[in-house]
């Protein structure tokens, strides 16, 4: 059975959120439904859940077969536990959503980051607009839930305060090794993150940023993984209205994941 929401932001976090293009926001579910949550999650890693469909995949390593993964990474995990549809946690995304963007049409899917215990790998400072269509205008945030107290040493998350208002910036692949499905901001660039907030958390809370928000988690150094479950939608997006723009990091990838994928819809 689904669960009713009991998520209500005030207008201040709502005009903090536009301000900052992140918040943090407690309450959002439980202790002991992360705890509930978190054994789902240790079967989909366990298993793999998605592997063969490209769906389960390194983040940040070249993803081969046989090799440990620096950052492995589950898209749309509800496929694979419909029962997280039934959370408090999935209840709250979609009421956050409707808060933030006054609108009931309003739309959101999962994915989860395991980062293990004492694992180095940092995600890298990126935008997860990089990621998307460059075609297309969007309204849109993630809701990153760990499932356990998440400190700075086990990786919370780090955001730029007002980075959501200006442009995409230059992305490349991770390490720029094209096998690397994650991106990270061009160091080229020599973009300053020294006013980068972290955001430490206590299980039950989150963090919301728009996906134009350059946010960055360092490496776990504790013995306990780092469990991340983000819930990202928003409004409908339309088409992008400022000059043609083009985000040609994404071509340069050849990755294993993408193999397994078009492998899977071929049945080959
Ligand atoms: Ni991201």
């Amino acid at each position: 059975m689904a669960q009713k929401p009991t998520l209500n932001l005030t207008d201040r976090q709502i005009a903090q959120f536009n301000e900052e293009g992140f918040l943090v926001v407690h309450g959002f579910t439980t202790p002991d439904e992360c705890a509930s949550v978190k054994s789902i999650y240790d079967r989909l890693f366990a298993e793999r859940a998605g592997r063969a469909s490209g769906n389960q995949f390194d983040l940040a390593g070249s993803d081969e077969e046989g090799k440990e993964a620096k950052l492995p990474q589950i898209l749309g995990p509800h496929q694979y536990a419909p029962e997280l549809t039934e959370t408090l946690a999935w209840a709250n995304a979609g009421a956050l959503l409707r808060q933030i963007y006054g609108t009931d049409e309003v739309s959101f899917g999962d994915h989860a980051i395991l980062k293990p215990a004492r694992n180095g790998a940092p995600t890298p400072w990126h935008q997860d607009q990089a990621y998307w269509d460059a075609a297309q205008s969007y309204r849109s945030l993630s809701t990153w839930l760990p499932l356990q107290d998440t400190s700075i040493e086990m990786g919370c998350m780090w955001f730029i305060p007002g980075s959501h208002r200006g442009e995409i910036l230059d992305h490349r692949p991770i390490g720029g090794d094209i096998r690397v499905h994650g991106l990270e901001v061009d160091p080229a660039l020599g973009f300053d993150f020294s006013d980068a907030v972290a955001c430490p958390l206590p299980a039950g809370s989150v963090t919301i940023h728009d996906s134009k928000t350059l946010h960055y988690a360092a490496g776990n150094n504790t013995d306990e993984p780092r469990r991340a479950w983000i819930l990202s939608g928003g409004a409908p997006s339309s088409p992008w209205p400022g000059p043609e723009r083009s985000f040609p990091w994404q071509a340069l990838r050849n990755t294993a994941r993408e193999k397994r994928a078009r492998e899977s819809v071929q049945g080959a």
